[in-house]
Parts: C-alpha cells; structure tokens; sequence
C-alpha cells in the first residue's frame, strides 16, 4: 500500500517514543520489502550511533544530520532512492525539527499517557499549522497525526487522553503502540520488533499503526476521504 514518503517523527518531549517509532516503521518497511531510510536529525544521534550497517537492519540507510541548514537536502537526496524516509528529531523543539516538518508528507506526533506529553504534542501540531501558513506549504499542507505510545490499552487514563484529544478537534490515530519490554531491551542494540519477529504484538502495533497511516494519508501526504 502506498505510504507518504517523508514521515517525520516530532514532539518537543523526549522520552515520548520517537526514536523507538522510527526504528521500529523503518524494521517494518524492511521487512515489507521496501527501501527506507533513517535521517538522525536529533543532536544526541541515538539511532545513528547504534546502527550497525552489518547487523539485521544494515540495510536500512541511516543518515545523521542535525543541521537546519541542511537537514532538507539530505532527506531530498535519500528521497530519490528511498521510501520511505523517516526522520527521527530531537527532543526539544529546534530549527532542524521544523526545516524538517516543512518537507513531510507526515508529521507524526507520538505521546505517551502523560500531562507533558499531550502538551507538546498539542504545541507540535499548532507548530505545524503556522507552518501551513508559510509560502513553502500554503495550499499543500503538511499532514500532521498523533498516535499514543507506551500505554496500556483500554485503560481509563488512555481512553480519557483520547477523548479529549478528539473533543479538541486534533487528529489522533486509532493504532497505539503499547507499553512493552521489547523496546527497550532492542533499543540497546540498535534494532527494532519486526526484525526479530514480524508476529510479534509489538510488531503488530507498528503494523497496525502502518496500515492505517496508509489508508489515511497518500503518498503525497494528502488526506483521503474518509
Ligand atoms: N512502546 C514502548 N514500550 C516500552 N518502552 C518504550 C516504548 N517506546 C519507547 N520506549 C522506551 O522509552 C524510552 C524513550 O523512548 P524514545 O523512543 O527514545 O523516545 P524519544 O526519542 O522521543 O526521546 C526508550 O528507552 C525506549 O526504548
Ligand atoms: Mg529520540
């Protein structure tokens, strides 16, 4: 299924699940036999430092660039070889993140169950609509989606953030990534669930969460009818 080709992984809240995010859609993308590609745009390099072109997600293309100033060439460039091309931010709202956003076909927004989370979050998405405003994007908006990470499915707290969210008019995806050991323990190595187990429940989420961004988002980046 066609997928938007720049997805770019953003919030101003570290720890809400983008590097595991991105990680783990690039493992699934493998392993459904097409071609992406990681920008490490966050200066900590979390993914570019653990990646190991030798291991089993060495054929995944990992570029580290925290540059504003070039950050968008660099996704240009693995854009013509590659698809999808994920971009992984820093945690903490910087210049790099939004010359980034201004190149997304999809911005997503993940956030854990917590107050911070759902602020930045919150903060991103606004972010986003200004960047709709600008001359680069006025008249071909970027998309920008949230999806809630490390929760424990079906709980009051996870069902209360995503009423709200709705009530507030933010598109919130139905997929979740739940809260599993998994990430962490791979995270260490670098690597990510459908690598090691495509019938995995994490490697379900990440499947889930893929199928519905593609049956929401085209590939450039365009939302479809409901
Ligand atoms: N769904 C999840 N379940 C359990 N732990 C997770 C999950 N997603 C991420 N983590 C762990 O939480 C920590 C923060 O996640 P990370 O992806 O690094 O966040 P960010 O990149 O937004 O700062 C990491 O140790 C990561 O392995
Ligand atoms: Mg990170």
């Amino acid at each position: 299924m066609p997928m938007p080709k720049v997805i770019v992984l953003a919030t101003g809240k570290g720890g809400a699940g983008k590097s595991a995010l991105t990680r783990s859609l690039a493992a699934h993308f493998l392993t459904a036999k097409q071609k992406p590609a990681i920008v490490d745009a966050d200066p900590q390099m979390s993914i570019a430092r653990l990646h190991d072109p030798d291991g089993p997600m060495g054929q995944i293309t990992v570029m580290a660039d925290p540059e504003a100033e070039t950050v968008q060439t660099s996704i240009t460039e693995l854009a013509e070889k590659h698809q999808p091309v994920i971009v992984d931010t820093a945690g903490f709202r910087n210049q790099t993140t939004i010359m980034a956003a201004i190149m997304a076909d999809l911005v997503l927004i993940p956030l854990k169950p917590s107050a911070e989370d759902i602020t930045e979050a919150v903060a991103m998405y606004d972010l986003i609509g200004e960047l709709n405003q600008t001359p680069e994007r006025k008249g071909r908006p970027i998309t920008a989606l949230m999806v809630m990470t490390m929760t424990t499915p079906n709980t009051v707290i996870v069902r209360h953030i995503r009423k709200e969210l709705e009530n507030g008019g933010y598109p919130i995806l139905d997929a979740e990534i739940a809260q599993r050991v998994i990430y962490p323990e791979l995270s260490i190595k670098g690597l990510a669930p459908s690598i090691i187990d495509g019938d995995s429940a994490a490697s379900r989420d990440i499947a889930r969460l893929a199928t519905e961004i593609s049956k929401k988002v085209g590939a450039n980046g365009r939302v479809k009818a409901a």
